[in-house]
């Protein structure tokens, strides 16, 4: 008989705590689904890392998360869906869904004249994920990338409508606010709590895509498709989430920003052995040494 519930968490991983925003969407959409979030607190920021470490990162959670029997991983970090995506497809069996293809779609039927923005860190820029995925479903569009590195330690620090935030979007935004843009996409974890901010920069007529939102209704579409959703059926259990860091926070505004990415208090944080991850698991390797070097 074909499955028609699957009761086990959705996994979700990002660099930090940005892809709450992610989670939140998943509450929004998939009230009745369990999920298991990974947060890598203690390697963050990835944005501004190279594509063979972010894959690195990724790989090492993702197997984390396979571990703990999850039904599917959303990649909530844009850099890891930009670097990360296809190494993650081929090496693990469960549905890896990503942020990027999502959003190109969203962005791309918002955008009957193809005049697209995209904004995201210096990787997922980078990387050229965005205007990829957007020709690959738009071939005509006209895709203005910027990267805008201070934004993540800028939300971070809680300045969510700070004269400084102002003053450096603005400065980020300047040619994309005189591009006739119509759609803007948010292609970081940390963007949607300046959408407000954004928005009023941009004008009414930018509509802003929320990549998070996205990926949370593909999500939903992926596994209803699939016959996977958590049952509803009265007397099903209820929904149970986990939420795990690799380090402690250290500032005592976190439990402040932490709700504002999920919409709600953040419920008991485990902070994982770092011991029982993979990347300590690997047996250590000697340095190799090249020609003219000597002990
Ligand atoms: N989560 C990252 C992203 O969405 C932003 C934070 C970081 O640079 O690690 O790209």
């Amino acid at each position: 008989m074909p499955v028609t519930s699957d009761p086990r968490p959705i996994g979700v991983f990002d660099s930090g705590i940005g892809g709450l925003t992610t989670v939140r969407e998943l509450f929004r959409v998939l009230p009745h689904e369990s999920v298991l979030y990974f947060g890598d607190t203690a390697r963050l920021p990835w944005g501004n890392k190279s594509k063979e470490t972010v894959t690195r990162f990724s790989l090492e959670i993702a197997s984390f998360l396979e571990r703990q029997n999850v039904k599917c991983i959303v990649v909530a970090c844009n850099t890891a869906s930009s670097h990360a995506l296809d190494t993650l497809r081929a090496r693990f069996r469960v549905p890896i869904i990503d942020v990027i293809e999502p959003a190109a779609r969203a962005a791309v039927a918002a955008s009957p004249r193809g005049l697209i923005g995209v904004v995201g860190t210096l990787a997922t820029v980078g990387s050229g994920a965005y205007p990829n995925a957007i020709a690959r479903l738009a071939p005509g569009a006209n895709v203005i990338s910027r990267a805008c590195p201070l934004l993540v330690p800028l939300v971070e620090e809680g300045w969510l409508d700070h004269a400084v935030t102002r003053a450096v979007a603005e400065e980020y935004l300047a040619e994309l606010r005189n591009a006739g843009l119509e759609s803007l996409i948010l292609g970081c974890t940390h963007y949607p709590l300046l959408a407000p901010l954004l928005s009023r920069l941009m004008g009414p007529g930018v509509t802003l895509i929320d990549s998070g939102a996205e990926a949370a209704r593909a999500t939903a579409h992926l596994l209803a498709e699939r016959g996977q959703l958590a049952s509803t059926a009265a007397g099903a259990k209820a929904p149970v989430h986990h939420f795990f860091l690799s380090d402690e926070p250290r500032r005592r505004s976190f439990a402040t920003i932490a709700q504002a990415f999920l919409g709600r208090p953040l419920p008991h944080v485990t902070v994982v052995d770092q011991t029982d991850l993979p990347w300590f698991e690997r047996p250590h390797r000697q340095p190799t040494l090249s020609g003219g070097d000597t002990l």
